[in-house]
């Protein structure tokens, strides 16, 4: 590279990752780490080559329309690209860069995190103790679903899924499976495919959603299909909020035909649905799933190899195409 590339970032990076971009690139930083508006980030992308962005930005078609000429590369700090209109960026010619792979083993952990958490009734305990509540041991304190031997469906086989598998498979879970299309035997180990989501409902004691959002993918978790649950099963997610019906989620927590929920990403989030906080079914994390030093410290590394990659000349590892669906990432 001749001249350093201008780059606006639009959140604050971790430390590690803000030394190699100011180090590489002529950096503009978002110091007060406030999320940009549409406008905002029209008018702060002027005179920039490229954009780091994070899920929290908004980039729709218009949003994309409305860049400068000179944006001609964005790479997202995510794995999730639902915030980017990537085929309106294909049609401009900016070329949209995600960060799979470094992210799946973080994020799978969460998921485990949400299934124990929710089964062995953690929030509850953690409320009993923290607010003295706590005056002893009993025999049918708080007494949780057992994880050992049930079956987990799994929606979304993607590299997530996958990882979630590997884990629920070490607690002597069942899998079962539906995405777009059959894995791989060696992908698959043991894991039962379902052509329709519907054939695995009325098995999965726990369904852990693991889909990118998409409009196939909108609302996939509604009314009819918890019905289709057995009783009391246990629902974890720890994709994206628009993959669940909240209206139906509440209500099934409710009336106790779902157990517990586990739920790690929301609908509009950070305002989740208040409703949630209400319940005591349910075990509630700030989307945490990628949230480790060694995985954020990854992404931003992973979104800089690939605004090198565009810079050099050289082909963007993880430059996306312009095609969406319910496959798991
Ligand atoms: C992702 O990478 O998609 C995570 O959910 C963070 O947004």
């Amino acid at each position: 590279m001749n001249s350093r590339p201008r780059l606006l970032v639009t959140r604050r990076m971790p430390p590690n990752v803000t030394n190699r971009l100011q180090r590489d690139y002529a950096a503009t930083l978002n110091a007060d780490d406030a999320v940009f508006s549409a406008a905002e980030l029209r008018t702060h992308s002027h005179g920039h080559d490229a954009l780091l962005v994070c899920a929290s930005e908004k980039l729709d078609g218009a949003a994309i329309d409305g860049l400068p000429a000179s944006v001609r590369v964005i790479a997202t700090f995510s794995v999730g690209y639902e915030h980017i209109d990537v085929d309106a960026a294909a049609r401009r010619g900016i070329v949209v860069t995600n960060t799979p792979d470094v992210l799946t083993d973080a994020t799978a952990d969460v998921a485990l995190l949400c299934l124990l958490g929710a089964a062995r009734r953690a929030h509850e305990g953690q409320s009993l103790v923290r607010q003295g509540r706590w005056h002893g041991w009993h025999t049918t304190m708080l007494l949780g679903t057992h994880v050992s031997g049930k079956t987990l469906g799994i929606v979304g086989m993607g590299r997530i899924g996958r990882a979630v598998a590997q884990r629920a498979r070490g607690f002597n879970m069942q899998v079962h499976y539906y995405n777009r299309s059959r894995l791989a035997p060696e992908f698959e180990l043991g894991a039962v495919y379902h052509e329709r989501v519907e054939t695995l409902l009325p098995l999965a004691h726990f369904l852990s959603l693991n889909a990118p959002s998409s409009p196939e993918t909108a609302r996939l978790l509604n009314a009819a299909r918890l019905a289709a649950l057995p009783d009391r099963a246990i629902i974890v997610n720890t994709a994206r909020g628009d993959l669940v019906d909240d209206d139906a989620l509440i209500a099934a927590l409710t009336s106790g035909k779902v157990a517990a929920a586990g739920l790690d990403v929301f609908r509009g989030e950070p305002a989740l649905d208040p409703r949630y906080r209400e319940l005591d079914n349910v075990f509630l994390l700030p989307h945490l799933g990628s949230a480790t030093h060694e995985t954020r410290d990854l992404m931003g590394f992973r979104c800089l190899d690939n605004l090198d990659a565009f810079f050099g000349d050289r082909r963007c590892p993880d430059a996306l195409a312009p095609v969406r669906g319910e496959g798991g990432r």
